[in-house]
C-alpha cells in the first residue's frame, strides 16, 4: 500500500476492483492520465478501453501499453461523456481517477457537468453486477463541487437496481480523498 494519502486511496479502492476482474471482459479507464490505471486493468481485464482529453496523457497511456506489451488496450483522445460512442458491449468496471494529471497542468481537471453525464454513460454500459469506482479529490479548486455532485446523483439512483457506497476518511482533514462505489444489482 502506498503510504501517501493519494496513493493509499488509489489502492483501496483497487482492493475492492480487484473483485470484478475477469479476463473475459471488458473494463473501462474513464481518465487514464499517464496509464498507470489504465495498465492495472489491463492485466486483469480481457479488454480495455482508455479515455482522456489530452493528447499527452494518451500517448502517454498507449506508450506504457504498448511498453508494457498489452495489446488489449484501445486509448481514445476523447472526453469520457462521449464514452457510450465508442464501447459497444456491456462493461465490467469503469474506474474513474478524478482531478488533475499528476506532473501535468492543474488547470485541466475533471469537471462536474462531463463527469455527471459520462457516469450516466457508464451506468449504461454496466452490465448485471458490474461496478462503477470514483476516486475524488474534493481538496482542489473544482474537486468540492464535482464531489457533492457526484453524491447527489448517486443518492437519487434507483435503490432497487444499484448500491452506492461512498468511503469517509474520518481521521483527515476536510478535501482527503474518497472513493464512491456504484454496483448494479444482478
Ligand atoms: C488524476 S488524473 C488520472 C490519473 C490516471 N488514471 C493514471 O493512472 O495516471 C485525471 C485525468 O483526467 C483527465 N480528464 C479531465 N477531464 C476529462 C474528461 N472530460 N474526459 C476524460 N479525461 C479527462 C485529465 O486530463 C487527467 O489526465
Amino acid at each position: 500500500m502506498g503510504d501517501n494519502i493519494l496513493a493509499r486511496t488509489t489502492d483501496l479502492a483497487k482492493v475492492i476492483c480487484e473483485k470484478y476482474a475477469d479476463k473475459g471482459k471488458t473494463a473501462v479507464d474513464a481518465t487514464c492520465g499517464n496509464g498507470h490505471d489504465t495498465v492495472w486493468l489491463a492485466e486483469r481485464f480481457g479488454s480495455v478501453y482508455a479515455f482522456d482529453v489530452q493528447k499527452s496523457a494518451a500517448e502517454a497511456t498507449s506508450r506504457l501499453a504498448e511498453n508494457r506489451g498489452f495489446n488489449n488496450v484501445t486509448v481514445i483522445c476523447d472526453s469520457h461523456e462521449n464514452m457510450g460512442r465508442y464501447v459497444k458491449e456491456k462493461v465490467r468496471l469503469v474506474m474513474f481517477n478524478l482531478g488533475y494529471l499528476p506532473g501535468g497542468d492543474k488547470n485541466i481537471v475533471t469537471e462536474s457537468h462531463a463527469t455527471l453525464k459520462a457516469v450516466d454513460g457508464a451506468l449504461s454500459l454496466l452490465e448485471k453486477d458490474g461496478m462503477i469506482c470514483i476516486i475524488m479529490y474534493p481538496g482542489h479548486w473544482q474537486g468540492a463541487g464535482e464531489k457533492e455532485a457526484l453524491l447527489q446523483m448517486a443518492s437519487k439512483l434507483d435503490k432497487s437496481k444499484y448500491h452506492c457506497v461512498c468511503t469517509d476518511m474520518i481521521n483527515q482533514p476536510a478535501g482527503a480523498p474518497e472513493i464512491l462505489f456504484i454496483t448494479l444489482k444482478t
